[in-house]
């Protein structure tokens, strides 16, 4: 699993306890959301591509760095919103396009319901961003439409993530590389992750 990272931040632990917890209201569990989104995308983006720049201090001349690569983020509609923001404060300049995937109850497959992707890709780089790779269905047809879309280097950031939607994501795009806070036991009956938080859409926009 060497293209798989579990955060061993302390801090992301912490959060990540506290956003478990099924006590956690609605306005706290958002807040934890952000927080921890970007301490993910902080490791996600440690290979990020950069070119070096000259600048001016106060004092002297400073060869520098400037990013290289463009981002792209897409949340998957709608438990990946929570993520954005706390992602783009990190890197106001990405673009953020939206991709509404969600999960037939009955069949658990993925189901496309909104997508305007514009005809070609400005971004170099997409992380796509959902909290819960369960299955791994939503998350293995975002990176099929990314791929169509002609995108090359994409990156999974999610919170928990079971073993069977690690295996399926791996299988179907051993290219992109998964960042996680957790990755957690086993997957129920009803393919919700073990322990898990429960339904991180419902958990956010309080329609449990
Ligand atoms: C949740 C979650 C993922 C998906 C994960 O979304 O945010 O998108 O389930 O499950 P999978 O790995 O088995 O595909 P959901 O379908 O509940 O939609 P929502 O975000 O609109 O609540
Ligand atoms: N979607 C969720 O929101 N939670 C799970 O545990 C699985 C899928």
């Amino acid at each position: 699993m060497s293209n798989v990272h579990a955060s061993s931040h302390p801090l992301v632990a912490h959060k990540l306890t506290r956003l478990r917890d099924k006590q956690t209201e609605p306005k706290k569990f958002r807040e934890l959301v952000r927080e921890i989104a970007a301490l993910l995308a902080y490791e996600a983006t440690a290979d990020l591509l950069t070119a070096s720049q000259s600048i001016e201090t106060p004092l002297a001349t400073y060869e520098g760095t400037t990013l290289r690569e463009k981002i792209g983020l897409v949340p998957i509609l709608r438990a990946g919103l929570g993520m954005v923001e706390g992602i783009w404060e990190l890197m106001p300049s990405a673009e953020v396009w939206h991709i509404g995937i969600y999960r037939d109850e009955h069949t658990l497959k993925p189901v496309e319901y909104y997508n305007k992707l514009p005809v070609e890709p400005r971004v170099s780089v997409c992380l796509i961003v959902d909290p819960m790779l369960a299955t791994g269905g939503s998350a293995i047809a975002t990176a099929d439409v990314l791929k169509r879309w002609g995108v090359r280097k994409i990156k999974f950031v999610g919170l928990i993530g079971a073993p069977e939607g690690i295996a399926a994501m791996q299988k179907a795009h051993a290219d992109v590389p998964i960042y996680l806070a957790a990755i957690d036991d086993h997957l129920n009956e009803r393919a919700y992750i073990v322990p898990g938080l429960g339904d991180a859409g419902d958990r956010q926009f309080g329609t449990g």
